[in-house]
């Protein structure tokens, strides 16, 4: 990146008090500009801690809601308002209204790729790093999961003494993009490699692979690990922090793995937002409340992987 225009984002920052922070799936000059870049988990942790005015959100919708229920005082801003997550609207309040009706004695976890009405009407969130721990933290033997069903199936894995009703959302990056033959075509292609892949994998791709993280997971398992190559299932930007982070080992991404929302946040956008200090996202008073038990209540249960 030009020094000029890293002068002037620095200095736009300074200026108006805002922090930038990022997920891991976002382009590599939008990472390179963040103060801090993580999953969903580690972002809401950080925008919880901040003592920013604004923080620029750079992901899709459910991680940038999430930052402002966990500081409503905060102006949130997220570059572009349409970077949504697909797998997050599959689920909506009136659907999981009529199932919670059908199970009342059913706990409901909504993974945080939910949007924040779902949150509200949900008793814990979870993430991909802390679904298995979430679910057993609960007292009650009957689970509502929404809305990945891969993930669920996942946690059904190793919980074996709870009633799990899955819903029948899933990530179209993960379990169409992500094809058990891409991973093993990427394996004969390079047999030392390590596989991890995300828990948004289908079933017969968690199957085959040797790790099963959410992306910090497996930012820290590539650093600790004595393994020089890795296969990777997930958004294939990650590769880019991997990379950046252990330039003397070999990340391997399945080339069809892009989520096209994430990648709605361009450079220019996240600059046009540090500029105008918009477009800021909004949610009503009555949501927020209600969205922010569920989240508070994993944040207290914190990691799993
Ligand atoms: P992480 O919490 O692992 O970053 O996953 C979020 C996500 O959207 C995966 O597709
Ligand atoms: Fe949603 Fe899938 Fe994109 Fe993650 S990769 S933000 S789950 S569409």
């Amino acid at each position: 990146m030009k020094r000029d225009l890293l002068e002037k984002i620095n200095e736009l920052k300074k200026r108006n008090n805002a922090v930038i922070l990022a997920h891991n799936y976002q382009l590599p000059e939008v990472q390179d500009i963040a103060d801090f870049v993580g999953d969903s988990l580690d972002l809401a942790r950080k925008a919880m801690n901040t003592d920013a005015d604004y923080i620029i959100f750079c992901g899709v919708n459910f991680m940038a809601e999430t930052a402002k229920i966990l500081n409503p005082d905060k102006v949130v801003i997220h570059p572009d308002i349409g970077s949504r997550c697909p797998m997050a609207d599959m689920v909506d309040v009136e659907s999981l209204s009529w199932l919670q009706e059908k199970h009342p004695d059913a706990a409901t976890v909504a993974y945080v790729n939910t949007t924040a009405d779902v949150k509200a009407i949900s008793d814990i969130c979870c993430t991909s790093s802390n679904a298995v721990k979430v679910i057993r933290s609960l007292e009650e033997k009957k689970i509502i999961f929404v809305p990945d069903q891969n993930l669920g199936m996942y946690a059904k894995r190793f919980i074996k003494d709870k009633e799990i009703i899955l819903w029948q959302g899933m990530c179209p990056t993960h379990h169409n993009n992500i094809r058990k033959e891409d991973i093993l075509r990427l394996k004969e292609e390079h047999p030392d490699a390590e596989i991890m892949v995300h828990p948004e994998c289908r079933p017969e791709v968690i199957d085959i692979a040797d790790f099963v993280f959410s992306t910090n997971g497996m930012v820290r398992h590539a650093r600790e690990s004595s393994s020089r190559e890795f296969i990777v299932g997930t958004e294939k930007e990650l590769c880019y922090r991997l990379k950046k982070e252990n330039p003397e080992k070999e990340f391997y991404p399945v080339p069809t793995a892009v989520c096209p929302n994430m990648k709605k946040i361009t450079l220019d956008k996240v600059i046009r937002s540090l500029e105008k200090l918009e477009p800021e996202l909004k949610i009503s008073q009555d949501i927020m409340e209600k969205a922010r038990i569920p989240i508070e209540r994993m944040m207290e249960i914190g990691r799993g992987d």
